[in-house]
């Protein structure tokens, strides 16, 4: 992957808010995800360079956070909830049906690029399951029988451009790096 010097110019940026180079990685991280979407082995590599870290590092923390992907991600990413209280409330079966409506085998993205579709653990909602996250939005009480109108509603949402998911690393104009945006 080809990385912009401009990338670079926010990882110094990035760097200089942390008193150990290392300790800025999952910063560092989220933008690589981000800005291209996925890690490669250069991208890897060029962080690890960056920090001064193995490439082992990086990798460990690409493979063990489910943020972080190796493969490009479709331009709508649906989550569904596979923890206990979602389980219990159906979330496996509206899994199902999500993913006969949009064409995408679970744990994979659709052969027009478009969708992802994952299993993740715990949204943070347990009470209203079956929880569904959209891109940024959290979809709540989708039982297997509502997923279809979910998928409605996520093609409507797409269409008029609500669904777009939030750049945190492109929202401070000129590249703020001390703006509450950018920190989160
Ligand atoms: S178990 Fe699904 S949100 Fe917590």
């Amino acid at each position: 992957m080809d990385i912009p010097k401009e990338i670079d110019s926010k990882i110094d940026a990035i760097i200089a808010q942390y008193p150990k180079k290392k300790s800025a990685a999952m910063m560092c991280m989220h933008l690589f995800q981000e800005t291209f979407g996925y890690f490669d082995d250069s991208a890897i590599r060029h962080i690890a360079s960056r920090l001064e870290v193995e490439p082992i590092e990086i990798y460990g923390m690409v493979s063990f956070y489910p943020m972080f992907t190796q493969k490009p991600r479709g331009r709508i990413h649906i989550k569904v909830c596979r923890t206990l209280s979602c389980a219990l409330a159906g979330s496996y079966k509206t899994a199902s049906e999500i993913s006969k409506a949009v064409s995408c085998p679970i744990g994979e993205t659709s052969d027009d690029g478009i969708y992802t579709l994952e299993f993740v653990e715990c949204l943070g909602n347990c009470v209203k399951g079956p929880n569904v996250q959209v891109n940024d939005k959290l979809f709540d009480n989708v039982t297997p029988d509502r997923a279809e109108k979910l998928v409605d509603t996520i093609k409507k949402m797409d269409s008029d451009g609500s669904l777009a998911p939030l750049p945190p690393f492109s929202k401070p104009a000129g590249g703020d790096f001390d703006s509450p945006e950018y920190k989160g």
